[in-house]
Parts: structure tokens; C-alpha cells; sequence
């Protein structure tokens, strides 16, 4: 018989304790960043029935990376790849009632069928952070200030650049400027959105695809390498003021700026080429890269749009928002080496040399915990050498130990394993002398 294979399903993981506690650090970041601007915490289902993503979510998500089935009543579900469809569904159930702005933040896990590659996955966790209620551009300003909020909490700040675009001003270039019809314009976006991955022999030659002239070429270079300044003298449109707007902002709250898209030093940086995979966004799109040219790929992405909670024939309700993936993150972290040393998940080892001990461990193990120090007793007897091996294995900071002589003497051997020291104290003095020796 064959034996069943150990490896998790292609593109995705296995949290063994190890990585669990990193990914729970990591979570627990996001929680504090998110929660300090007065966000509030929701979830919603894993499946959703496969029309909430057909309505908006882009052709590429729908069409190639849906997972998707039939349910035994024969409807059409899909497991869920990004959350802002269930969280505009949420909003919408409850438009009425929910107080304005709604500001929300989630960290649902994700599944969309792609190449497993660096920085992509089959299931990804997402922190997701939406803001809804109101058209003012001030949420697309708190929004990405909470973005550069949760870096600092990782102490990345200084290796990331935010770089934003408006599809206002998009859709004024390409429909206006350009000439081009709706479907010509889709296709670049697209070609535009997956340069970096497909390469220049590929973009040119679907350019030429789709039906753009070579002079039109020529005025989409121009146009990606214009500053924010130039464009508002050469094609004044709401996009462009919606962006000067949203960065004259940021810079009152003493974020570096700049109109420049060659600008490398500033925190957030206008980028024309930044226009995002997804169908809904309105207005402000953005995407936070790392500096290093080791993760290419971009960290979040997000953007405004206007017309999802209206979907659910609710009333309109605007939003702005971002997504964020634990697996660029966390190869974001271990490049720049901003993972911590790990909390060891047990304090104190009780050991258990005699079965006639039970009681007085057990004793001394309960009030360590009531004491909050993770506390570990044995399951089996086991002489003091193999004990004090057992408190090296997991990791243990002190190691409670019994000889016959000090345990008439109501007394336990106090081993410091950091510190490589140890004292005899009374069974009634072990927590106070832990204590001691944490502070
Ligand atoms: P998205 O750009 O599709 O946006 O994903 C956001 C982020 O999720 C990406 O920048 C990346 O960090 C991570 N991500 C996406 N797909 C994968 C994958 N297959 N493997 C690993 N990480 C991945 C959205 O999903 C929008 N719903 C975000 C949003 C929230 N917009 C407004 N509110």
C-alpha cells in the first residue's frame, strides 16, 4: 500500500508551531495599527456564491483563479480569493443601521489558483482595511497613513514607497486624450498592469495586439514618465485634482510626498503606471512595494471605488480601502531582518522525579500558571539529569526541580537555564522568586 504523502496541497502551508507564533505576531501587529485609528474587527464566510466575484472582481480572478464549485442544492459557490465583495455585502446588509464612517478591518484567508512562485500562493491570509461612508478624500489619505502606521510597527517604514494613481485621471487619458474605446482601454490597463511581470517583447507586441497605433505608444511612454504638476497644466481633470488634494494631506500629516514618478526617497510617490488588476475602483488606486529589488512584487493594493455597496441595490456607499498579504509581508520582513526573536512558550518546567511528588507539583505548577508563567509538568516519572534535558527542549527559561533531601525539607532546586544559575527556595517562594528573577 502506498503511503499517504505528508506535503500540504501545491501553494499552500503547513503552520507548524514555529511559524504559527510568527504569523500570530504578525496578525497581532496588524490587530494594534488598525485598532489605534479606531478600526473595528469583522469576518464573514469563506464561500459566497460565485456571482458576488462575476459582478466586479476582474476577469483574471474570475475566469482563472477562482476556486469554485456546485453545493449539493446545486448552487454555484466560490471559496472566497479577496474580501472586499463580503465586506461590501456586510455594509450593505446593514447600510441603515451602521454608524459613518464605517471603518472596518479583516484578516480573512484567501484562496486564488495560481502559479505558486515567491510572494504568490494558492491561500494567502489578507489584512484588509476599508474605510466607507462620505466621498471625502480624506479617507484615501487615512487609509494610507494606516498603511505606513502598521510599516512602522514593523520597523519598515524606511524600506517601502507607496505609489499612487487615479483611474479618474485614467480614464481621461485614455478615452479623452487617446481616443480609445472602452475595450481597447480594458486591454491596456491590463497589458499596463502586467508589464513588469510579461516584459517589454511582450507588452509592445499586445499593444500592437489590441490595436494601438505606434504614435500612441509613444504618448503612453510620455505620459507615465509626467509628474503630477505637468499633467495638471496639460490635461486638468478631477483625477488629477483628487490627487493633489489627497497628497496635500498626507503632507499636513508629515508624510513625505512627491508628484515626481521617478522619486525614490519620498514615502508616497504619484506612479501613472499603477493601475490594479480589479474592475471596482473609481478614483485614488495605490500599491506599497519594497524598496528591495529582492521582492518585486507589490506588498498591498488598494483603492476607492464607487460602486460596490450599491450592487446590492442599497443605497451607494463609497469606500476606499487596501489588502494586504501575510506571504510578501513576511518576505518582506525576513529580508530586511525585522522578524524578533520568538517568546519561548514555556516559562517554567515542574519536573515529576517521584509519583509520590505528584501532589506538590502539581501544586507548585498551579500557582505559577495562576501567576500567568506557562508552565509545563511531565507526563512520566523521570530522574533529575533526563528532566533537566527535558526543561532544554522546550525551550523553558526555569526548571523546577525535586532531590528527596530538599523535598522534606519542603524545598525545590530554582534553575535559571538563561541565566545558568539556580538558588533553593521554599515551595511557597517559587513564584515570587521567578518573579524576581523576570523583572
Ligand atoms: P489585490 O491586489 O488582489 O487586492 O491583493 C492585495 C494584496 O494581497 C497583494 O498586494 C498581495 O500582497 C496579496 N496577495 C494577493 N494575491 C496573493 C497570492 N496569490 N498570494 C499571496 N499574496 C497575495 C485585493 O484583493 C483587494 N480586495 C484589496 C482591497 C481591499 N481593496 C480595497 N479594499
Amino acid at each position: 500500500m502506498a503511503f499517504l504523502s505528508t506535503q500540504p496541497y501545491k501553494g499552500t502551508r503547513d503552520f507548524y508551531p514555529d511559524d504559527h507564533k510568527i504569523r500570530s505576531w504578525i496578525f497581532s501587529r496588524m490587530r494594534d495599527a488598525c485598532t489605534s485609528f479606531g478600526y473595528q474587527e469583522y469576518d464573514g464566510p469563506m464561500l459566497e456564491p460565485f456571482e458576488l466575484y462575476a459582478a466586479k472582481s476582474g476577469e483574471e480572478i474570475v475566469n482563472q483563479q477562482l476556486y469554485w464549485m456546485m453545493d449539493r442544492g446545486d448552487r454555484k459557490m466560490a471559496v472566497r480569493p479577496e474580501m472586499t465583495p463580503t465586506m461590501a455585502r456586510m455594509v450593505a446588509g446593514k447600510v441603515n443601521e451602521l454608524p459613518k464612517p464605517v471603518r472596518w478591518f479583516s484578516i480573512p484567508n484567501l484562496w486564488r489558483y495560481e502559479r505558486p512562485q515567491r510572494g504568490r500562493l494558492r491561500e494567502h491570509w489578507q489584512l484588509n482595511v476599508d474605510v466607507l461612508g462620505g466621498n471625502s478624500l480624506l479617507a484615501d489619505a487615512e487609509i494610507l497613513i494606516v498603511a505606513l502606521d502598521l510599516m512602522k510597527r514593523f520597523g519598515g517604514e524606511k524600506h517601502v514607497s507607496i505609489r499612487v494613481n487615479n483611474r479618474r485621471l485614467m480614464d481621461e487619458f485614455f478615452s479623452k486624450k487617446l481616443g480609445l474605446a472602452p475595450e481597447t482601454t480594458l486591454r491596456v490597463v491590463k497589458l499596463i498592469d502586467a508589464r513588469a511581470k510579461i516584459g517589454e517583447e511582450k507588452f509592445t507586441a499586445g499593444l500592437a495586439e489590441a490595436g494601438v497605433p505606434a504614435n500612441v505608444k509613444d504618448e503612453l511612454e510620455k505620459f507615465f514618465s509626467s509628474s503630477l504638476a505637468s499633467l495638471g497644466n496639460a490635461m486638468p481633470c478631477a483625477g488629477v485634482d483628487e490627487l493633489t488634494k489627497v497628497f496635500g494631506y498626507l503632507s499636513e500629516s508629515g508624510i513625505r510626498v512627491s508628484g515626481n514618478p521617478g522619486d525614490t526617497t519620498s514615502q508616497v510617490v504619484f506612479d501613472p503606471m499603477i493601475m490594479r488588476g480589479l474592475d471596482y475602483y473609481t478614483g485614488t488606486v495605490f500599491e506599497m512595494f519594497d524598496t528591495s529589488p529582492e521582492n518585486r512584487r507589490a506588498m498591498f493594493g488598494g483603492g476607492r471605488y464607487d460602486n460596490l455597496v450599491g450592487l446590492f441595490g442599497k443605497d451607494k456607499l463609497s469606500g476606499v480601502g487596501f489588502g494586504m498579504g501575510d506571504v510578501t509581508l513576511r518576505d518582506f520582513l525576513d529580508t530586511h531582518g525585522l522578524l524578533p526573536k520568538m517568546e519561548s512558550s514555556v516559562d517554567v518546567f515542574v519536573s515529576l522525579p517521584k509519583e509520590e511528588y505528584r501532589g506538590k507539583a502539581e501544586w507548585i505548577a498551579g500557582a505559577l500558571r495562576s501567576a500567568n508563567f506557562k508552565t509545563v509538568t511531565p507526563l512520566e516519572v523521570n530522574g533529575f539529569g533526563v528532566q533537566l534535558k527535558q526543561a532544554v527542549k522546550h525551550a523553558a527559561r526555569f526548571a523546577v526541580l525535586f532531590g528527596d533531601t530538599e523535598f522534606l525539607e519542603g524545598k525545590v532546586v530554582l534553575k535559571d537555564l538563561d541565566q545558568n544559575s539556580q538558588e533553593v527556595v521554599t515551595f511557597n517562594d517559587v513564584v515570587a522568586a521567578v518573579a524576581k528573577a523576570c523583572r
